[in-house]
């Protein structure tokens, strides 16, 4: 196999590690290899109906919205703001843009010419004729529309005035308009933030104009979780639980737990004074499609339950054998998608 048909496969392998697929096809892992078979690897786990999708390199592999959360944006926008003509600012290779060109005529904006280019065949193959395309330092750009999204380069920053360009100054110069402008997921929630989640690890932290109250949108089910962020302060009792349910981190990040505990109809308990545990009496429907981690669960004294993960990522044949290997951990499963998301549950022996 050459390296563009080895990058294609690797999604079917069930391997996440790049290095480790091509060992064990014995094929030598030189770099080009290699950086084709993670890029194709990276995009293939963010998109479902968007193949093929097209990306420049490892970082925008990495930095491109994954479609599930994307689409949750664009329909909180549409079904907000409405209009026909969004303004995607950072557009990157088009996660965000597609996403909205469900819903309007975009113009998408970025200075990166690799990233203009993939963006111009993700919106060909995706978009028709809703999107076009835009070489700009957005800084400089004096463009309008009903309504603008942005997406600027966070890679570390913890401060939206150093993100790339400040999300700052793009919420200053669009201020009057109906807008979305991603920040940093270390933002404290406040009025006028959104939170996008799905399952895992993503997260997408929103500042925006169009609501006050808010606070979290589960992507997966589009449940909206109103009301702003207060931590719960309901003791548990440790004989009462029998099943664990591990958030969304994004969920959690934003001090939500208590809402999504409302949701699910479970107890919120805080341990140590800082880890929010939903637990509850009753079995959860499991599926063990999407096992993502397995974690070990203790009983210290009287307190609630704590809970250390041992954060392995895993596929069914994975979690067999660590059936067998780790007999004395809890394995933690992940509810079919459709469920809440990062609704992730074991059950104690
Ligand atoms: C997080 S990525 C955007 C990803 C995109 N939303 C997607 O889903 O594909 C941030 C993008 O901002 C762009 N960018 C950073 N500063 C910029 C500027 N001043 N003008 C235009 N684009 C900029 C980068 O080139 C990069 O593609």
């Amino acid at each position: 196999m050459n390296p563009p048909e080895l990058a294609a496969a690797l999604p079917y392998s069930g391997c996440d590690n790049p290095r480790e697929f091509l060992k064990r096809l014995e094929v030598r892992s030189d770099p080009i290899s290699l950086a084709l078979v993670e890029i194709h690897g990276r995009v293939a786990r963010k998109v479902q109906e968007w193949k093929p999708f097209v990306c420049p390199d490892i970082r925008a592999a990495r930095e491109f919205t994954r479609e599930i959360v994307a689409k949750a944006k664009a329909d909180f926008l549409a079904e907000r703001a409405g209009g026909s003509e969004a303004l995607d600012l950072c557009a990157g290779p088009g996660g965000d843009t597609l996403a909205l060109a469900e819903h309007y005529d975009v113009k998408a904006v970025d200075r990166e010419v690799p990233r203009i280019e993939a963006l111009k065949i993700n919106a060909r193959l995706h978009a028709g004729h809703a999107v076009e395309v835009i070489e700009l330092d957005v800084m400089e750009a004096e463009l309008d529309a009903d309504v603008v999204h942005a997406d600027p380069g966070r890679s570390g920053a913890k401060d939206p005035k150093r993100t790339e360009p400040p999300a700052t100054e793009l919420r200053d110069m669009f201020s009057e308009v109906p807008h979305m402008i991603e920040v940093p997921p270390a933002v404290k929630p406040r009025p006028g933030t959104v939170v996008f989640s799905a399952t895992g690890e993503v997260r997408s932290v929103c500042w925006t104009n169009l609501t006050e109250k808010v606070a979290a949108v589960i992507a997966e089910t589009s449940a909206v979780l109103e009301g702003l962020p207060r931590k719960p302060t309901e003791a548990l009792e440790p004989e009462e639980v029998r099943y664990v349910i591990e958030q969304d981190p994004a969920v959690r990040k934003a001090n939500l737990s208590w809402k999504l505990a409302e949701e699910l109809n479970v107890h919120p308990t805080v341990v140590a004074g800082e880890e929010t545990v939903l637990a509850s009496e009753d079995p959860p429907d499991l599926t063990v499609d999407h096992v993502i981690r397995v974690v070990e669960v203790g009983e210290e004294g009287d307190g609630p339950p704590t809970i250390r993960s041992l954060g392995v990522k895993l596929n069914p044949r994975r979690l067999a054998e660590l059936r067998k290997t780790y007999k004395e951990y809890d394995i933690v499963y992940v509810t079919k998608a459709g469920v809440l998301a990062g609704k992730v549950i074991y059950e104690r022996e």
